[in-house]
């Protein structure tokens, strides 16, 4: 389930990812694949170690538009060590091993991938993939630290099963978190010193031991919000009904089933936040429980069950608004979406709001895209045509900080 990852608004950015001699070298070219899908222009400079386990012609094949193999090579590229420093936004070591990790540290340019981080001022990310002996040594990790200091960013590596048969810390981060850091390098930080609160997904209320009420909603576009506005800077808790996006570690997520629990974290943590943004699909009612245990139908042919109401979180999170918080607001519509819409932002004291027609094909619960009418509360509105959740969620946090 990575679609809230899928971004591909990034034309014109440009990555320069090095690739060093390890096992893990296999998985860079699934990288280069995803960075190229979200638009990014992708370099590569490999080492000779990674020439052993990988060929160049794979990258080019996949769309890097330049690789480097050697530390010198021809005429017209005589400076290709100082040329990613000059033209890429962010470089992106993966895998990176304890190698790379001294050369850097102590400044060596002994071959083109050392030259060409030495070079390079702006954002440097390394994955690290080594032994987890090798992670631990002293020499290593002094270099990491020297590395931190001085701005590096380091992505894992994780606890795991390693090639040679140890466990320990040493393995590849996630692709899909190498992804998400090395898109955040290349995103603006409009968002940044901003902590926005995102509920997202169905509730479940529960009625017997085995049966609930809930609705079919997948979180998706919570979920891109949310990422949306972390590679934007900002810091993100997440309250989740029960789905599972996968978030980066240092996202703050908790895990609720029920209305009542959205409704308890949401107003607890809403003080602290800047921003809201609510787009679960909260049970609006709730099953009186049946008691203890399965119920058995024992010949029963009817039953009949009686319903209380649910909190409304996102008008009690409106009500205890201060003037330095902004709240966003969803409607999910069949029919009337405009006064729907207009009366839900005024009723909920929201910033804006964002309607969806959940029975239209191309929108609403299950889809990867969405119709949405947007109006915020200076009056202003658009009707966005069907568009990716993903860029849907970009849009919202434009559009919000444009206010
Ligand atoms: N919402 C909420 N708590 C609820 C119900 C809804 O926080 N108990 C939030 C949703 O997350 C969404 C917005 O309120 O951001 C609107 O939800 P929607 O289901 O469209 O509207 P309701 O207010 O429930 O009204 P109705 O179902 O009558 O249209």
């Amino acid at each position: 389930m990575n679609e809230h990852i899928n971004f591909d608004c990034f034309l014109g950015k440009r990555i320069h990812l090095g690739v060093c001699g390890s096992i893990a070298a296999y998985k860079s070219l699934d990288l280069l694949r995803m960075y190229r899908k979200a638009g990014i222009e992708v370099s590569v400079t490999l080492t000779d170690g990674a020439q052993e386990f990988i060929k160049g012609l794979s990258f080019e094949a996949l769309g890097a538009f330049k690789v480097w193999q050697k530390m010198f090579p021809t005429v017209d590229d005589t400076f290709g060590h100082l040329e990613p420093g000059q033209a890429a936004d962010a470089m992106v070591i993966c895998p990176a091993t304890a190698s790379i990790l001294a050369r850097m540290t102590h400044g060596l340019a002994d071959d083109m991938l050392s030259c060409q981080a030495l070079a390079f001022n702006g954002p440097k990310l390394v994955a690290p993939a080594m032994n987890p002996n090798m992670w631990n040594a002293p020499a290593t990790k002094h270099n990491c630290a020297v590395l931190a200091e001085r701005g590096v960013e380091f992505i894992g590596p994780d606890c795991g099963d390693v090639a040679c048969g140890d466990h320990g810390k040493g393995r590849l981060a996630s692709l899909e978190s190498i992804y998400v850091h090395g898109l955040r390098a290349v995103s603006p930080d409009d968002m940044c010193g901003k902590h926005v609160l995102i509920t997202l997904g169905p509730t479940r209320e529960k009625w017997d031991a085995v049966r609930f009420w809930s609705n079919p909603s997948s979180g998706l576009m919570g979920a891109s919000i949310a990422m949306a506005a972390w590679l934007r800077g900002a810091k993100v808790t997440v309250i989740s009904g029960p789905v599972n996006w996968w978030f980066p570690e240092d996202m703050n997520v908790i895990k609720v089933d029920t209305a009542r629990e959205m409704f308890d974290a949401a107003t607890a943590l809403w003080p602290e936040c800047t921003t809201g943004c609510l787009t679960a699909a909260v049970a609006d009612f709730k099953p009186i429980p049946h008691g203890e245990g399965k119920f058995k139908k024992s010949g029963r042919e009817n039953l009949s069950v009686e319903f209380d109401t649910n909190p409304d979180i996102l008008k009690t999170i409106g009500s205890m608004k201060r003037d330095d918080q902004e709240l966003v607001g969803f409607a999910a519509e069949t029919s009337n979406i405009r006064e729907s819409a207009k009366s839900k932002l005024e009723k909920k004291n929201l910033d804006l709001i964002i309607a969806n027609p959940i029975n239209l094909p191309g929108a609403g619960f299950e889809s990867s895209t969405n119709s949405v009418y947007v109006l915020d509360r200076a009056g202003r509105n658009e009707e966005w045509p069907n568009l990716p959740k993903t860029e849907i969620a970009w849009r919202i946090w434009d559009l919000l900080l444009q206010n």
